[in-house]
């Protein structure tokens, strides 16, 4: 099944990285909603590493604005929710539940730090895709940002899980007026060879 048109410029051709959001609320619901969606793309062994903090009140914006560049923070602080993308290193040890169908895949991991690594940063950041995705898909937007001090978040909001940031994102309803014009993107031919 293909989608129809309008569905994909919602997705892909008009969707653009946000600045500025409306007053619209997003609510803890849609959050649930948008975790309900993403949950479903593909990661490798199933191992969804990706954990995901949802920014609401002051008191949190607040405490993420001192890890923030300064070009990220007013539009951060303004914004309806602020997700942190984060990783669980530790992701292998609920491969016994995701995994179910091959009971070996922990010590794949366990016995490999660099595959534990890359595995865990690889699909944590699709997931974060899936995210900018699937909040499109629910008629949200979303303005990914990696301009912050990931070390700082780390220790403000992550160490308690035994987590790492890996980029942050703001999610509401776009205000058109924050945006410049779309940057062009590379052609076919400079970005794929067919072999
Ligand atoms: C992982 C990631 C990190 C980004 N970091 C920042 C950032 O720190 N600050 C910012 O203003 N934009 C940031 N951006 C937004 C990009 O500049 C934007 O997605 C790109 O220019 C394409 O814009 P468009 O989606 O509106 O076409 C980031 C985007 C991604 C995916």
């Amino acid at each position: 099944m293909s989608l129809e048109a309008a569905h994909l410029d919602a997705l892909f051709r008009e969707a653009r990285s946000h600045n500025k959001f409306t007053d619209q609320p997003v609510t803890d619901d849609e959050l649930r909603e948008l975790y309900a969606l993403l949950k479903f793309g593909p990661t490798s062994a199933n191992s969804s590493p990706a954990r995901f903090l949802f920014l609401r009140t002051p008191e949190a914006k607040r405490t993420l604005g001192q890890a923030l560049s300064s070009g990220n923070y007013d539009k951060t602080m303004a914004a309806p929710v602020t997700a942190i993308v984060a990783y669980d290193p530790k992701f292998y040890e609920k491969l016994p539940t995701l995994f179910p169908h091959n009971p070996d895949a922990e010590s794949w991991f366990t016995n490999n730090d660099s595959l534990a690594a890359i595995t865990a940063f690889r699909n944590g950041t699709l997931q974060g895709a899936y995210l900018i995705l699937a909040a499109r898909a629910l008629g949200l937007d979303a303005g990914p940002m990696s301009g912050f001090d990931n070390a700082k978040v780390d220790e403000l909001f992550l160490s308690e899980h035994g987590w790492r940031s890996n980029f942050l994102c703001n999610i509401g309803h776009g205000d058109p007026d924050g945006l410049y014009p779309r940057s062009p993107r590379l052609a076919f031919e400079e970005a794929c060879v067919l072999l």
